[in-house]
C-alpha cells in the first residue's frame, strides 16, 4: 500500500515545488483543487472536492447560484465567510427572536440550533448577547461539553437604555464556554413584551464575534433587519496531540519546516509554519523562507538571507552587528590598529637597523669625530672668530679698557651637553625662528641660555655669526651678555648671560601675571633703556649697528626689571661710508618699517619705527599685531595713527596705564610714538632724540631730578672686548610673521611661525 502511495506523494511534492511560488502566493490548496470560492480563498487543509481536503470534516461547498458564490459545510446550511490558516473560520450565525403583538400574544419564535461537527466555538473569540426590554435568553450545548448559561435583560424605558453598553439595560451578555460545537439558543419573555411593546416588541438572542456587535438602542425595535451575526469557529487536525501525531509521518499534517501545537480548544493539533518561514504549513514544501532582507530590511547595510533566517553584516571598515535596531554599521573611526602595527613594525626595524648602524657608526665615529669637530669649527667661522679674536687682543693692549667683565670663552661641546641635560626639552626656555635657547647650568652653578640654531639652516649659521660679531663690539648694561661660545657642533653655539624674568612680551601681554610687575613706572624706564641701547648701537658704536628686530619679544627683563635687549641674529653693521644698505629684509610683521619693506633700503630710522610700535604696544597694551582684531585694528600701528589723528588717544591706551600715568606724560609718549611712526624714515626722530625725550617725560614723573647713574655706564664702548651680550630667546611669544625680501629679485618670502 505504501509502495502505492510513494509515487502520488512524490508527484503532488514535485508538482508543489513546480507550481512553486505563484501557486503559494496565489492559493494554500493542493494542486487541481479549486482555492477560491468568491472571494473567500480556500486553504488546505480545506476542500471541495476529494482529496483537496484532508479530512471529512474540511469538506466545503461553493454554490455559485449566489452572487458572489456563498461557501457552506458540505450538507449543511451553515455559511462560512472567511477561512484562516491559523486555525480559525468565520460563519455567519443566525438569531433567535421570541416577538409579540400589541395584543401581548407571541407572532414569532426562532431557537435556532447549530453544530459544527468537529469545529468549536472560538471561547476567547465570540459571545452570547440576548436584546431585549423584557428578555431573558439561553444557550445550551451538548456536544463536547453539555452547558446551559444565559442572561437577563430588562428596562422601562427606550431612554434607560445605554448605547454601546450591555450590561443588562436592553441587551446582557454572556461568556462562551471552551470545547462548545453546538448550541441551541432560546430567548423568552417574562411579560409578554405588555409594557415595553411600544418601543421593544421582540427579544432577540445570539453567539456574536467580539467587537462586531455594538448594541443600539435602535436594535430595540426590530433588530435593524438583521438576520445573521458573524461567528468564529476553530478547527484542528485530526483527534491526536503533537506528540502522537507525528509518530507516523504519513498522516502528519505538518510538513516541512512547520511546528506542531496541541490545539487548546479541544483534541487535535495544530500547524505553524517555522519562525522564518510563511505559507501554508500543511502542504509539502508549504513553508517557504521569507526574504526578510526585502520584506523587513532589518539590516542597515549588508544584508543575507538565509533559510529560515537572515543575517546581518558590515563592509570592510565597518563595525557593529549590522541590524537596524542593534548596533548597526558605523565605520570604524581610524584604521588604528593596522596603524599601530605597521607603526611598531617600521619602528621595530627602524631601532634594529639604527642600533646595528650605530654599533658600526661608533667606532667609525670616535675616529672621525675629531675631525669633524675641526671641520665644523671651521665651517662655522672658528678661523674668522679666531683671528678677529686675535685683533681684538691686540687692540685690547690698546684700549683703556677698565673692570674685568668675565671673558669670552670658548666651550667644548661636551661641557654645553652636561649644562643643558643633553638639550632636555625641559630645558628650553624658547623656540622660535633662530633657533632654541636653553637654560644651561655650568659646572661653577652659573647659569646661562645656550642658544641652538635649527640644524641645516645655513642663513642661521650665517646670522650666529654675525651675532658673535656684533656683540662681540658691544658692552652695555641693557644688552644681554655674549659669554661665549661652541664652534666644534654642526650648528654654532652662543652662551649668555641667563636673563632671569621673562621677555618684555610676557609681562605685557600675559595677564595671568601680576600687573603691577609692569608699572608705568616700569614701562617708561624700559622704554627709555631699551631707547639707550638703540641710540647707543645707532651712533656710539663705530661702524654703528642697526639692530632690525626690535619688539617685545627680543627685550629681556632681571629680576629688577631692567632691560635687557637681545637676539642680535638680524643685525647688520652699517658701514659708514653708506647712508644706506639694500639688503634682505628682516624682521617681524607689526614692528617692521613699511618703507624699509617698500625699498629695502635699511637704515637707523628703521630701528626707530620698530620702537615707535613698542612705544604704542607700552601705552595700550596690546599686540603689535592680532588677527583677533577688527581689520582696521590688526595692525596696531596703523590703529594707533588713526587713533591719534582722530583724537581718541585716552581710548585706546591700557587701563593701567591711564590710572597711573600724569595725561601730560601720555601725550608726550603718544607724540613721540607718533612721530617714530612716520611713514617716511627722514621724518622720524633719531634714537638720540628720542632718548632724551623719554629722560625728559621720565623726569616728568618722578618729580625730582635724579637721574639714573647707570646711563654713564651705558656708553661704555670698548672695541677690543669680546664679550656681553646675548640674543635672546628668538620669540617665546605671539604669533610673529618673519618676512623675507629679496630686492634683487623682488621675491617675497615669508615664514610663518607659531610660537607656544
Ligand atoms: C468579498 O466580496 C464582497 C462583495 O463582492 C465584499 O464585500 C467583501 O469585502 C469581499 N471580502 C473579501 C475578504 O475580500
Ligand atoms: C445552492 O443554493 C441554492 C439556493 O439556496 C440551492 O437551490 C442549490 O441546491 C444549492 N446548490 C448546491 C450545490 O448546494
Ligand atoms: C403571553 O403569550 C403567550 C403565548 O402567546 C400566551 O399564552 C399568554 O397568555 C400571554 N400572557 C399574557 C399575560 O398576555
Ligand atoms: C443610539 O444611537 C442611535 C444612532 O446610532 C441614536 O439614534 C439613538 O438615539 C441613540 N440612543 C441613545 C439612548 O443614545
Ligand atoms: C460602539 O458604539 C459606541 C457608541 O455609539 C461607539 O463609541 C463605539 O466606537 C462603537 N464600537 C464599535 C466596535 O463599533
Ligand atoms: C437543540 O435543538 C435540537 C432541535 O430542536 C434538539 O434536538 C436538541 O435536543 C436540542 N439540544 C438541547 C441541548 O436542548
Ligand atoms: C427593516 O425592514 C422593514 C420592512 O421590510 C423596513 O421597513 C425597514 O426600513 C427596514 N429597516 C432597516 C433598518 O433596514
Ligand atoms: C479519532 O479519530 C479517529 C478517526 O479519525 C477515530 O477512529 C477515533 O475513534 C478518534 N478517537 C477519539 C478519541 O475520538
Ligand atoms: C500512517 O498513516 C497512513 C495514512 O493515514 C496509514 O495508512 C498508515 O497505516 C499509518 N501507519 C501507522 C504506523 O499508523
Ligand atoms: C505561528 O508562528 C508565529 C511565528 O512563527 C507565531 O506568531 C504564531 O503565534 C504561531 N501560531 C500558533 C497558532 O502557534
Ligand atoms: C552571513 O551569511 C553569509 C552567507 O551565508 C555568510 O557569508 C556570512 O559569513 C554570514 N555572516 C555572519 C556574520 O554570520
Ligand atoms: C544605518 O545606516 C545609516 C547610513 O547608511 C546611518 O545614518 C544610520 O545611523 C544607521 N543606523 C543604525 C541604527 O546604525
Amino acid at each position: 500500500m505504501s509502495m502505492y502511495y510513494l509515487p502520488l506523494i512524490f508527484l503532488q511534492f514535485v508538482l508543489a515545488w513546480l507550481l512553486g511560488v505563484a501557486a503559494l502566493a496565489a492559493s494554500q490548496a493542493l494542486p487541481g483543487c479549486e482555492n477560491r470560492c468568491g472571494n473567500i480563498s480556500i486553504p488546505y487543509p480545506f476542500g471541495t472536492k476529494e482529496g483537496c481536503y484532508i479530512e471529512e470534516t474540511f469538506f466545503v461547498t461553493c454554490n455559485v447560484s449566489f452572487s458572489p458564490p456563498k461557501l457552506y459545510f458540505t450538507n449543511s446550511a451553515i455559511e462560512i465567510t472567511d477561512l484562516f490558516l491559523s486555525g480559525q473560520l468565520r460563519v455567519s450565525s443566525w438569531i433567535a427572536r421570541d416577538c409579540y403583538n400589541k395584543q401581548h400574544l407571541r407572532v414569532r419564535k426562532n431557537d435556532p440550533w447549530m453544530r459544527f461537527r468537529k469545529f468549536p466555538i472560538s471561547h476567547t473569540r465570540n459571545k452570547f448577547v440576548a436584546v431585549g426590554c423584557d428578555t431573558y435568553a439561553v444557550i445550551t450545548g451538548s456536544q463536547g461539553r453539555d452547558y446551559t448559561t444565559g442572561c437577563l435583560s430588562l428596562c422601562d424605558s427606550i431612554g434607560n437604555v445605554i448605547n454601546g453598553s450591555c450590561s443588562g439595560i436592553g441587551c446582557c451578555e454572556a461568556i462562551i464556554p471552551k470545547e462548545v460545537r453546538s448550541f441551541n439558543i432560546s430567548v423568552n419573555s417574562y411579560e409578554n413584551h405588555t409594557n415595553v411593546w411600544d418601543f421593544n416588541p421582540c427579544s432577540y438572542g445570539f453567539v456574536v464575534e467580539d467587537n462586531t456587535y455594538n448594541f443600539s438602542s435602535l436594535d430595540l425595535q426590530n433588530f435593524q433587519n438583521r438576520t445573521s451575526v458573524p461567528v468564529v469557529l476553530d478547527w484542528s487536525i485530526g483527534n491526536e496531540t503533537c506528540n502522537t501525531a507525528e509518530q507516523n509521518l504519513t498522516s502528519f499534517a505538518c510538513k516541512e519546516n512547520s511546528q506542531c501545537s496541541n490545539f487548546d480548544n479541544g483534541p487535535g493539533y495544530r500547524c505553524n509554519c517555522s519562525e522564518g518561514y510563511e505559507g501554508n504549513p500543511y502542504l509539502s514544501n508549504g513553508c517557504q523562507d521569507i526574504d526578510e532582507c526585502k520584506i523587513s530590511r532589518p539590516c542597515n547595510m549588508t544584508c543575507h538571507n538565509l533559510l529560515g533566517t537572515y543575517n546581518c553584516s558590515c563592509p570592510e571598515g565597518y563595525e557593529g552587528d549590522g541590524r537596524k535596531n542593534g548596533s548597526g554599521c558605523s565605520r570604524i573611526p581610524s584604521k588604528k590598529l593596522p596603524l599601530v602595527n605597521i607603526a611598531l613594525g617600521i619602528s621595530i626595524s627602524i631601532s634594529v637597523l639604527l642600533l646595528g648602524g650605530s654599533w658600526l657608526y661608533w667606532g667609525f665615529r670616535q675616529r672621525k669625530i675629531i675631525k669633524l669637530r675641526e671641520k665644523f669649527f671651521e665651517q662655522n667661522g672658528g678661523i674668522m672668530l679666531q683671528q678677529q679674536l686675535l685683533k681684538r687682543d691686540g687692540s685690547l693692549q690698546s684700549s683703556k679698557r677698565h673692570g674685568s667683565v668675565k671673558s669670552f670663552e670658548i666651550f667644548t661641546e661636551e661641557s654645553l651637553k652636561k649644562a643643558t641635560n643633553n638639550y632636555h626639552e625641559s630645558r628650553i626656555l624658547g623656540q622660535g625662528g633662530q633657533g632654541t635657547v636653553y637654560k644651561g647650568i655650568l659646572p661653577d652653578n652659573t647659569i646661562v641660555a645656550i642658544k641652538k640654531s635649527k640644524i641645516g639652516d645655513k642663513s642661521q649659521i650665517e646670522q650666529f655669526i654675525n651675532e658673535v660679531t656684533i656683540l662681540s663690539q658691544i658692552n652695555h648694561i641693557n644688552v644681554v651678555k655674549l659669554l661665549g661660545c661652541c664652534l666644534e657642533t654642526q650648528v654654532p653655539l652662543l652662551v649668555y648671560e641667563f636673563v632671569t624674568n621673562g621677555t618684555l612680551f610676557d609681562h605685557i601681554h600675559t595677564r595671568s601675571r601680576s600687573t603691577s610687575s609692569i608699572t608705568w613706572e616700569n614701562r617708561l624706564r624700559i622704554a627709555n633703556e631699551t631707547a639707550g641701547v638703540l641710540s647707543y648701537l645707532h651712533s656710539a658704536a663705530d661702524p654703528p649697528i642697526i639692530h632690525r628686530d626690535v619688539k617685545s619679544n627680543n627685550i629681556l627683563l632681571d629680576e629688577n626689571c631692567t632691560a635687557k635687549v637681545s637676539d642680535f641674529g638680524a643685525s647688520r653693521l652699517f658701514p659708514t661710508d653708506q647712508s644706506q644698505l639694500a639688503t634682505l629684509v628682516q624682521g617681524t610683521f607689526g614692528y617692521l618699517d613699511p618703507e624699509y619693506f617698500h625699498t629695502s633700503q635699511l637704515t637707523e630710522k628703521s630701528d626707530v619705527y620698530s620702537f615707535g610700535v613698542l612705544l604704542v604696544e607700552l601705552l595700550t597694551g596690546k599686540m603689535a599685531l592680532s588677527f583677533d582684531r577688527p581689520e582696521n585694528e590688526r595692525n596696531l600701528a596703523v590703529y594707533f595713527v588713526s587713533s591719534m589723528k582722530e583724537d581718541r588717544l585716552f581710548e585706546i591706551v591700557d587701563e593701567q596705564t591711564v590710572n597711573e600715568a600724569k595725561a601730560e606724560q601720555l601725550r608726550g609718549v603718544a607724540n613721540l610714538a607718533k612721530r617714530c611712526l612716520e611713514l617716511k624714515g627722514d621724518e622720524r626722530p633719531t634714537m638720540k632724540e628720542i632718548g632724551i625725550e623719554l629722560e625728559g617725560l621720565r623726569m616728568m614723573e618722578k618729580h625730582s631730578w635724579v637721574t639714573d647713574n647707570k646711563n654713564s655706564e651705558e656708553t661704555q664702548y670698548l672695541l677690543g672686548d669680546i664679550s656681553d651680550a646675548y640674543g635672546g630667546g628668538g620669540g617665546g611669544g605671539s604669533t610673529s610673521i618673519s618676512a623675507a625680501y629679496d630686492s634683487m629679485t623682488n621675491h617675497v618670502m615669508s615664514s610663518f611661525e607659531g610660537g607656544r
